[in-house]
């Protein structure tokens, strides 16, 4: 059964059609009446004809009984009022409808989602924070959407950095390693083996002998580099479970995972005639790609040192994601910087015919998380900041919200409910500026429960849930048709019905902020309708169907969250 934009959108292309096939009719949720079209302008433009005119022509040939009535306003705006038969059908549906009215895709599409990919033995910071939520929140609502996701954490694993690595390691001893790597001192394992790097030339020489041996396939060499992406795996997975994301360690592929399909991408290559020697570099140089001075940019497959660089590795990725895993969508959830890369990446493999037209292959960019000085967030000594550090002081600040409200948990609830309200601040804060922009992190605005915060709407679903404990039995829903007879009851069922439509265009556009705007949106169409509505108050089918509103906005705004991956507790 059709969402009611569908039904409208349908009847109203029908209409257009019979005057110009293929004429976009323009339907928007409005202020003025329920809906508006405002594609009669354009229609007429392209008919030559005056807009009034075309408007009543189109009104005379549009089939809305039980659906809609309709009025023409200035030069030719259709503005919709949805019947009552319809609000009623609709409402009884969603009641009836755990998705809400969202369809399952009926053929699933296969997506790829490249996202979080952290480096190994490099500390998660701050600027992981977005990829991983971003990705995550896409993973969700591709789920949802009925897609066969498939996520994978192309974690940085290889490259020169682990000779030195690998030979700190060997100073320290394997158990001590283990130890300051598990507990997550990432960064401070990788500086000190730095710090031997610049100092000591023994070391270096060691390093560079590992690095040999590594790519070598020395079996000690390659157990003991082993020990170091282990663990640095295993670390991420806790942040993911401190985060609430769904990444596993099954989802990673690092880069090594491709090592030995790199020498097929140089090679395959080659003879396509696309190598072309550059200052001893082979290179690609696809069409389009200039530096400022407009000279061809290429991009690196394999170095002069015989190495292959990032740009191979991608490439390799994309063939296994295209042939292996039969993507027929594919999202790389990466920070703006890396734009170029991708395009050239896609550009190159589309040269090479690895990417088919029909995969649709995206660079999902996100913008900065900036300090209060709206420079890169770092903290005071110029450090990067941990992912870690900042959701336990999210949680810290959230036990000290609730402590200032009265409740009746005990100590173990507070804290279950202050990490909910903290990876809610946390991922809303992200998800719902747009990912393109940066944000500054600011944790108290973030952890408010009140302006547009994850935990104003956790907190928005909990006080609808709690209507339906003070009212303590059960309900039905109602016998007579829904009345609707408030403004605020109708503006609160226009943003119900309309959340099948937000889900699309924000999966649509990748864009979980559109999304968040939704919910908020209809957070606070709920509290006008709380405000000039009684609820519990009313009596016989008015109270029935003002709790079926109610029991949806709480329904809504709880799924919605939960595809975006942001709890919402019953009770707050
Ligand atoms: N590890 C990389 C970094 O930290 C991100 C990898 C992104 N994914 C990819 N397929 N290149 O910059």
């Amino acid at each position: 059964m059709a969402s009611t934009y569908e039904t409208l959108d349908r009847a109203l292309r029908r209409a257009f059609d019979a005057l110009a096939p293929g004429a976009d009719p323009v339907l928007r949720l409005s202020e003025h009446a329920d809906y508006q079209a405002n594609g009669v302008m354009a229609l007429a433009k392209s008919l030559g004809r005056a807009p009034r005119e075309v408007a009543v022509e189109v009104v005379d040939l549009l089939e809305l009984d039980g659906v809609a009535s309709v009025t023409i306003a200035g030069p030719g705006f259709l503005n919709l009022t949805l019947a009552p038969e319809l609000l009623d059908h609709q409402l009884r549906r969603l009641l009836d409808d755990a998705r809400l009215g969202v369809a399952s895709a009926p053929v699933p599409r296969r997506v790829v989602i490249d996202y979080s990919s952290p480096n190994v033995a490099k500390e998660m910071h701050v600027g992981h924070l977005r990829g991983t939520v971003i990705g995550d929140a896409l993973a969700r609502m591709n789920r949802f959407a009925g897609h066969h996701v498939i996520a994978r954490n192309h974690v940085g694993d290889w490259g020169t950095p682990f000779g030195m690595l690998i030979a700190h390691l060997e100073d320290v001893g394997e158990d001590a390693a283990a130890a300051e790597l598990s507990i997550g001192d990432l960064d401070g394992f990788y500086k000190a083996a730095r710090a031997k790097f610049d100092a000591d030339e023994a070391f270096q020489a060691r390093a560079r002998a590992r690095v040999v041996a590594l790519q070598g396939g020395d079996a000690e060499t390659r157990r003991l580099w082993r020990v170091l992406v282990d663990q640095s795996v295993a670390y991420f997975s806790e942040v993911y479970a401190k985060l609430d994301v769904t990444m596993t360690s099954d989802d990673v592929r690092g880069e090594s995972f491709y090592n030995d399909r790199l020498d097929d991408v140089v090679g395959d290559l080659r003879a396509l005639g696309l190598l072309v020697d550059s200052d001893g570099a082979w290179c690609v140089f696809p069409p389009g790609f200039t530096n400022r001075d407009g000279e061809p940019l290429p991009l690196i497959v394999q170095k002069r040192d015989e190495g292959f660089g990032y740009a191979a590795t991608d490439l390799a990725a994309l063939r296994d994601r295209v042939t292996e895993l039969r993507a027929n969508e594919m999202i790389y959830v990466v920070g703006a910087p890396q734009s170029q890369h991708f395009e050239m990446v896609f550009a190159v493999a589309r040269m090479a015919g690895w990417l088919p037209d029909e995969v649709r292959c995206e660079h999902v960019a996100f913008g900065n998380v900036l300090g209060p000085d709206r420079k890169m967030f770092k903290t005071r000594g110029g450090e990067t900041i941990k992912l870690v550090t900042l959701l336990d002081e999210a949680v810290e600040r959230a036990e000290v919200v609730l402590s200032e409200r009265t409740h009746d948990l005990t100590p173990p609830q507070v804290r279950e409910l202050a990490t909910q309200i903290a990876r809610a601040s946390i991922k809303y804060a992200d998800l719902s500026t747009e990912r393109q922009r940066d944000y500054v992190f600011d944790l108290e605005r973030m952890v408010s429960f009140e302006g547009d915060t994850g935990p104003y709407l956790q907190y928005a679903h909990a006080r609808v849930r709690s209507i339906f404990r003070r009212l303590g039995e059960a309900w039905s829903p109602p016998e007579g048709p829904f009345a609707l007879d408030t403004h605020q009851e109708r503006e609160l069922v226009k943003g119900l019905l309309a959340f099948p439509e937000a889900f699309a265009s924000s999966l649509d556009a990748r864009q979980p902020h559109r999304l968040c705007n939704y919910l908020f949106d209809l957070a606070q169409r709920f509290t006008s309708f709380y405000d000039a509505c009684p609820v519990l108050s009313a009596s016989g089918d008015l109270r029935a169907q003002r709790l079926a509103l109610c029991a949806l906005s709480a329904n809504t705004i709880a799924l919605g969250l939960s595809v975006l991956g942001i709890e919402a507790p019953a009770q707050m």
